[in-house]
């Protein structure tokens, strides 16, 4: 538990709780539609380069493993393009939690979900067998140390010439843009309540902003090169809507006031906050982090 705030959050196993469930799994499909209209792409260019270019050199499907894919909708969508490309692709989602994963049943032919701790050494059968190796949102995991730790897995994952794409969204970033005469009090309130205990427990985000950097430094990727999104205005009530679910899941992380009646903040106070939270964003209050930064680098041959 965190002094500062009395909140007992662990990104290690926040994923793993028996609470993730149909609703986690609601937001990441409405965070995924909102990343997709911010990029307006599902492979980044010079991915997407790579992809034309090498058809005629590949002897088998085009390999793409999606590290973390929660429910898989990167790899659908992916399927679909590719698909309608006429590009034949084996698509690998692994995950540590299955519990979002859809019915195998459900899914094309070519998209295998798999559990798998990404975090801990490589299976023998994924080493350098990969054309892309895609991950996203997966930076809570990685603020006690950077992108280190992943990177020397997803290089060995990669065949020579092929790229991983990697998005990030500053998850300890919270932009609350008034609405008239409703300045967003809760709102803000939530957010430094939420810095002050990220803070607390040492995390750190903004190895977001040097993703690029981290990957060059890890060395044996070319090309790395780094784009930075801003949401749309248009976009920002889906975002906002997307944000308070994450809130909403977060007051069971504090204490009950039964339980620590000196606690700053106790679950019972939080959900007054995030009620008056709620109401201020049904007057117009919008919350968004701003921008989404992608790196793309492409394993050296
Ligand atoms: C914020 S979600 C992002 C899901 C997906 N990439 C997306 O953008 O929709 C983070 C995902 O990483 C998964 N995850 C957390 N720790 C992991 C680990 N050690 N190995 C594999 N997946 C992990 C979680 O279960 C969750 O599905």
């Amino acid at each position: 538990m965190d002094q500062s705030t009395g909140m007992d959050y662990d990104p290690a196993t926040y994923w793993t709780t028996s609470a993730k469930n149909f609703r986690s799994s609601a937001r990441l499909h409405l965070q995924h539609f909102l990343c997709q209209r911010t990029f307006g792409y599902l492979l980044e260019s010079h991915v997407q380069d790579f992809v034309s270019h090498s058809q005629d050199e590949r002897s088998g499907p085009l390999r793409v493993a999606d590290l973390g894919c929660g429910n898989g909708a990167w790899l659908c969508d992916l399927h679909d393009e590719l698909a309608k490309s006429g590009i034949t692709a084996q698509l690998d989602g692994y995950d540590v939690n299955a519990a979002s994963f859809p019915a195998p049943a459900f899914l094309p032919p070519s998209i295998r979900l798999k559990e798998l701790d990404i975090l801990k050494p490589l299976p023998e059968d994924l080493v350098g067998v990969f054309d892309i190796v895609h991950i996203r949102a997966f930076a809570s995991l990685l603020v006690d140390t950077g992108v280190a730790p992943l990177l020397p897995f997803i290089h060995a994952m990669l065949r020579p010439g092929g790229y991983v794409q990697w998005e990030e969204i500053r998850g300890d970033k919270f932009i609350v843009e008034a609405s008239g005469d409703t300045p967003g009090v809760a709102c803000n309130t939530i957010s430094q309540i939420l810095q002050a205990g990220g803070k607390a427990r040492g995390s750190d985000f903004t190895f977001i902003d040097q993703l690029d950097q981290g990957i060059k430094s890890h060395g044996g990727f070319d090309d790395v090169q780094k784009r930075v999104f801003e949401k749309r205005r248009q976009d920002y009530k889906a975002w906002t809507e997307d944000i308070l679910m994450v809130w909403g899941e977060i007051a069971v992380h504090f204490p009950l006031k039964a339980d620590a009646s000196s606690a700053k903040i106790t679950k019972e106070s939080f959900l007054d906050l995030y009620r008056r939270a709620v109401e201020e964003t049904e007057q117009g209050v919008a919350v968004h982090q701003g921008v989404i930064v992608t790196a793309v680098g492409r394993k050296a041959a």
